[in-house]
């Protein structure tokens, strides 16, 4: 057997912890697959303290970078976090001198991605991130290696446990959204601050990875229109209940006739889908390929375990010595990424409106519409709360047919305009497509 492959992982949090166990756990699997042996030599963290962790043999580095330099490991696996500071600083200095990086660190991959895939191929040392999107299930694998024979349509996706977590169960128990986010701190699938999930950016960061592999996109996280899911409610839910559809934040890359749409929304998404029927903190991939059709995977989108999982297979494919580019292609072919403003997205709308209570105010409204020649797919009038009766308004629901987003917009800034609908429209984007 050949000699075996030395790691150093810096971070021993949820990720790192449950690699060094895989890695002892699955000793002998692990050698089998990638003919030698996969073993820890180095690892680094902020504080050095008893983990519950064998780390017996391994030496430790206060220093991440250090270890970076170190000639006693064969592979840098990065899962410390963040998009910038030690992690990155390392990783560049492993990179710099041809050491293979495997990174769980998709704030990182966002943010630096081609900085980082440029000195990949120069020094020809691998820069593999299976675990940066999806955690366990294999969506970078899937675009990257699997899929390369197609002309990718459209990449969709449940990007993030922790929206998905909390819309799932807002539906199934009809409780409103702060209930459900403090449940989801309390259980741990939530941060202290969770702007940053619950307001689509850990999404669209995700998402802009996955355009990179399937479009031939520089990363470029800035070019994605982000929405979060801050603003829907029961009623939403209900009513999409009523038509069919669940609510999901979908992260969606999609090639169109402006160029390829970069997108994280609440969306409604068919009952009938897969990316509908993946509920509670489950993650889910759709693509679409030319030649391949639809398909979708369904896993465990983060958690220790399931994350340690998508490192291990990266670091058996640096074993057995595969070598590609981290986004597929030569770093040098890859091109800006479109910008297609939102306004001229196509699609069909869920609108829920405050409509004053009388004569002639949903007649104002469809003028509106049928101005932009919006036709009306649905139209559901609900029984008005005590509070909506006393002030006067009526909740009604609309579904429109394919329009575009800037004409919808107008549509509703003009009813509002003419007194005939009361606070901000709700509206949410339906994905008609979707597997
Ligand atoms: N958790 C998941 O389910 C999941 C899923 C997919 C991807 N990821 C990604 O995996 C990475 C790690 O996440 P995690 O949840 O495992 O994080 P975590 O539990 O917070 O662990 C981070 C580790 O990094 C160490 N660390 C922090 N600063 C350091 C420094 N300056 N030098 C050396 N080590 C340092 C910490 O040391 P101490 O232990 O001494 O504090 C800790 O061991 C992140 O990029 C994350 O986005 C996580």
């Amino acid at each position: 057997m050949a000699e075996p492959l030395r790691l150093g992982v810096a971070g021993v949090g949820v990720v790192g912890s449950s690699l060094v166990q895989l890695l002892q756990r699955q000793r002998g699997g692990l050698a089998a697959r990638a003919g030698r042996e996969c073993i820890l030599t180095a690892y680094s963290a902020r504080h050095r303290r008893d983990r519950g962790l064998d780390l017996d043999g391994a030496r430790f580095f206060e220093n991440a970078a250090a270890m970076a330099a170190s000639a006693e490991i064969d592979v840098f696996v990065e899962l410390i976090g963040g998009a910038d500071g030690v992690a990155y600083e390392a990783v560049k200095k492993a990179l710099a001198r041809g050491l293979p990086v495997v990174t769980a660190n998709k704030a990182m991959l966002a943010a630096h991605g081609l900085r980082l895939a440029a000195p990949s191929e120069t020094h020809g040392a691998p820069l593999f991130f299976e675990a940066a999107v999806g955690g366990g299930i294999p969506v970078i694998k899937t675009l990257r290696e699997s899929l390369a024979g197609n002309a990718i349509k459209r990449v969709s996706g449940i990007l993030n446990g922790t929206c998905n977590y909390i819309l799932s169960r807002m539906e199934t128990d009809n409780l409103p959204f702060d209930v459900c986010l403090t449940e989801a701190k309390r259980l741990g699938y939530a941060e202290a601050d969770p702007t940053f999930d619950i307001g689509g950016f850990d999404t669209a960061h995700k998402l802009a990875i996955l355009a990179s592999l399937a479009f031939g996109f520089k990363i470029d996280a800035a070019a994605v229109s982000v929405e979060g899911i801050e603003s829907i409610t029961l009623a939403d839910l209900a009513a999409a209940d009523e038509l069919g559809f669940r609510i999901k934040l979908l992260g969606v890359a999609e090639r169109t006739p402006h160029g390829v749409e970069q997108r994280v929304h609440p969306t409604m998404v068919a009952k009938s889908a897969p990316l509908a029927q993946t509920m509670g903190v489950l993650n889910a991939v759709s693509i679409d390929g030319d030649a391949v059709g639809e398909l979708t995977l369904v896993g465990r989108g983060a958690g220790g375990d399931a994350t340690a999982s998508a490192v291990a297979a990266d670091v058996i494919d640096i074993a057995r010595g595969t070598r590609l580019p981290a986004f597929g292609r030569p770093a040098a072919s890859l091109v800006d990424a479109d910008r297609v403003p939102m306004q001229r997205h196509e699609g069909g709308y869920y609108v829920r409106l405050a409509v004053v209570d009388r004569p002639g105010a949903m007649g104002a409204i469809a003028a509106r519409m049928g101005e932009r020649m919006i036709s009306l797919e649905a139209i559901m009038q609900k029984r008005a709360s005590k509070e909506a009766a006393a002030a006067g308004v009526v909740p009604v629901v609309l579904m429109t047919h394919g329009t575009t987003e800037a004409s919808i917009r107008d549509a509703l800034a003009h009813a509002v305009e003419d007194g005939v609908v009361r606070e901000k429209p709700q509206v949410i984007r339906i994905e008609r497509e979707a597997a």
